[in-house]
């Protein structure tokens, strides 16, 4: 059922996120190209002309506002909060309802399920009023700086979960609390500002310019979480990142790259030209191969590895017993979820398809059990089936040769 309810939850949040992304893009993309003509009126910033399915548009920016409010203003919002939603619904649903499996790592900390899921909630509501406090400080003068420190605060939550949560769990958490802020600032900040902008301009009265200033900063700092956050969302499928036992140093480059690859298509999009955008696509391919590098280096956690498969020595009768362990140990650590019939409560069926209850299935995913259980520690989930580091070395030594 649980996995029912996660694909349909699933399936409606990347479908909102389209639409709260793509609308997002476009209104930054459309205003970078406005453009103003001679004989425009001055509350008009800027106008452009598209053509898109069979027709042709014109829309004009009123900086300040039209003459007449038109009575059928069209607001751009419930795409984020659906975004929102959704997102906590599935949150909830992978993360709080499968906590043992997904959230906790019990070689990280010793916590109930309650407790990993009080810290992860809280996260979600005690981030968002660290931020919102930020954002209201001084600092809000200075945004460099401001930008600094969120990015300083953002990789210290990737550090701190990381100690705590699974690593998949740490990459999601953080992910979310970033996302729970840019809505935040949709739902508390830039909505209701525009909607006392709003009403002083229908009562004919001029709106204080500090309510466009307060949504400009607020949705600067949404532009560039965007493609940070995604990457974050996306993570948890793949154990060569998020499995990392320093994931916060790769969050910090993360953070980075999406950040320059934003400040491209901003740049890029106002009709810059030369070396203005000559830079960013080459300094975010450079941090893509630091991140690849860095999530490359040997871990730790590989060390034992190596003793094991020194006293390999490839004989025969070892491969044998090396086969006949190595087996035993993934029908003992794995079989119970990744079986043709599953026996573990709430596993239906071979998660991803991987069935390892056989030596043939066992070769067949050699790759994948070393990626999900030797590389890293990402399978057993939770490590539920309480798999030892000596274990990983003897399938190390099994998958070598
Ligand atoms: C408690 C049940 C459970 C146990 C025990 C378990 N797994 Fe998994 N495994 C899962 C689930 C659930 C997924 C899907 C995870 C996801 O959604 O990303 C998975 C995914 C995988 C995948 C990726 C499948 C894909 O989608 O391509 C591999 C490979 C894997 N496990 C290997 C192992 C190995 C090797 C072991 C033993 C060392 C193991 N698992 C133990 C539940 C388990």
């Amino acid at each position: 059922m649980q996995d029912f309810i996660a694909m349909f939850v699933r399936w409606a949040h990347v479908v909102a996120g389209i639409s709260w992304i793509g609308s997002s893009f476009y209104f930054m993309w459309l205003d970078a190209t406005l453009k103003r003509r001679a004989n425009m009126p001055d509350s008009v910033k800027g106008e452009n002309w598209t053509v898109h399915g069979g027709g042709f548009y014109h829309t004009q920016k009123y900086l300040v506002a039209p003459e007449a409010m038109p009575n059928d203003l069209h607001w751009f919002k419930w795409e984020s909060y659906a975004t929102w939603l959704t997102g906590a619904v599935l949150l909830a649903v992978v993360y709080w309802w499968g906590a043992e499996l997904y959230l906790l790592d019990p070689a990280k900390a010793d916590l109930s399920a309650w407790q990993g899921i009080a810290l992860s909630a809280g996260g979600l509501v005690g981030g968002w009023f660290v931020y919102d406090l930020l954002c209201r400080s001084p600092l809000a003068r200075q945004p460099m700086v401001l930008f600094a420190v969120l990015f300083a605060l953002i990789t210290l939550t990737a550090y701190a979960y990381g100690l705590v949560f699974s690593g998949r769990a740490a990459f999601l958490q953080t992910g979310a609390m970033m996302a729970t802020a840019m809505t935040g600032n949709v739902f508390l900040i830039i909505i209701p500002n525009q909607k006392i902008v709003v009403a002083d301009l229908i009562a004919g009265r001029t709106p204080d310019p500090k309510y466009g200033q307060i949504a400009k900063l607020r949705s600067t700092h949404n532009n560039y979480l965007t493609l940070p956050v995604i990457f974050l969302m996306l993570s948890n499928h793949y154990p060569v990142v998020f499995g990392h036992p320093q994931g916060w140093a790769l969050v910090a480059l993360v953070l980075i790259m999406g950040a320059v690859v934003r400040h491209w298509f901003n740049t890029y999009e106002t009709g810059a030209k030369g070396a203005q955008i000559a830079w960013q696509w080459p300094s975010a391919a450079a941090l893509a191969a630091a991140i690849i590098a860095f999530a490359m280096i040997p871990v730790s956690s590989v060390a034992p590895v190596q003793t094991a498969s020194a006293s390999i020595d490839g004989t025969v009768e070892v491969n044998e017993r090396l086969d006949a362990l190595a087996f035993e140990i993934v029908e003992a650590r794995c079989a119970a979820c990744h079986h043709d019939t599953p026996t573990f409560a709430g596993i239906p069926v071979a998660p991803g398809g991987v069935a390892l209850h056989t030596p043939e299935l066992m070769r067949r995913y050699a790759d994948q059990i070393y990626a999900q259980s030797v590389a890293t520690q990402a399978m057993p989930l939770g490590n539920v089936t309480g798999m030892t580091d000596d274990e990983r070395a003897v399938l190390a030594a099994w998958l070598k040769r």
